[in-house]
């Protein structure tokens, strides 16, 4: 784990939200590049790093490392939340600025060595850690099929799509409906499964018959503060008691986690 100044090489808007009133220049999807060869030459995917978001927050934010280009710089693709004080912070950052950040922390996605056929699945901004996992996949010419669900078009449209099947809600691209809508269909063809996204995504997957003896890794969000297994502030309860999302996850077996003691953020 390292400590870092980051430079931002670019930070861009990918799509925006204009319904919300609070922040609306900066509301949607955003992709921020910090230079930092400490913490992407050892970054994996499914890990995160924490950022000092500004005077502001007194503590620091988790994100996913979302993509490693050139072995020095991390991309981190981020939603601007409503009243969210660190994301606007963040979103208003320009290039050749700094940020502080910390990492890369926690357990991450991990490929079996025997694995061939990888079925991963975003939800949303669920495709902040997918994305590396499937860049590394591609990488070493694994078979590789992405499952990606999102609102929209403008939202569908953003990532490349070798070995992607879109869904979206309102049926602009890709199937209609949600990304667990066809997920059994897709479950036999893998050897192993990797999801991200929303907690009533999960729990729609927890309860698939399909999906009852697989090993699914998925990636767990809670409120953090600092993200180094300390404070608790991350304890969830799973069936071997209760783990830290930080130190421990963030990423679980599916099966392991107590879901309906977990609430939304
Ligand atoms: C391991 C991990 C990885 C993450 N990776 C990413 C990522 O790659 N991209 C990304 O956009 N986000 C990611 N998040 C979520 C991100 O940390 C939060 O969105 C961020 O901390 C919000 O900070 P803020 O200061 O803008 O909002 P705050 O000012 O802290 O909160 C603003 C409002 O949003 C609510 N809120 C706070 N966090 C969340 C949340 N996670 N989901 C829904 N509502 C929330 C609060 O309850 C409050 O109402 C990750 C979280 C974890 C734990
Ligand atoms: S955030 Fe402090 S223990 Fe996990």
């Amino acid at each position: 784990m390292k400590q870092v100044i980051a430079t931002v090489t670019s930070n861009e808007q990918l799509w925006g939200e204009h319904k919300v009133r609070e922040h609306p220049k900066y509301l949607g999807a955003w992709l921020i590049r910090l230079k930092c060869p400490e913490i992407a030459s050892e970054a994996m995917p499914g890990q995160f790093v924490m950022i000092d978001c500004g005077e502001g927050c007194t503590l620091p934010r988790p994100f996913s490392v979302h993509q490693v280009e050139e072995g020095s710089t991390i991309s981190i693709f981020y939603a601007v939340l409503p009243n969210g004080r660190g994301t606007a912070w963040l979103s208003q950052r320009k290039a050749a600025e700094y940020v502080g950040l910390f990492g890369a922390l926690g357990n991450g996605f991990s490929i079996h060595p025997k694995a061939n056929k990888l079925l991963l699945v975003a939800g949303g901004n669920g495709i902040a850690p997918i994305y590396f996992l499937y860049r590394e996949a591609l990488k070493k010419e694994l078979p590789v099929k992405l499952l990606y669900g999102t609102l929209d078009d403008k939202r569908c449209s953003i990532f490349p799509q070798t070995n992607v099947v879109s869904f979206t809600e309102d049926g602009t691209v890709g199937y209609k409906g949600k990304v667990t809508d066809h997920l059994p269909e897709h479950v036999d063809w893998a050897d192993q499964i990797f999801a991200c996204g929303p907690l009533p995504m999960y729990k729609t997957m927890a309860q698939m018959p399909e999906l009852k003896d697989k090993h699914v890794q998925i990636s767990l969000e809670t409120r953090m503060a600092c993200g180094v297994g300390v404070c608790y502030g991350c304890t969830i309860r799973t069936k071997s008691g209760l783990k830290q999302v930080c130190a421990d996850g963030p990423v679980f077996d599916l099966h392991e986690i107590c879901w309906d003691e977990l609430s939304g953020l």
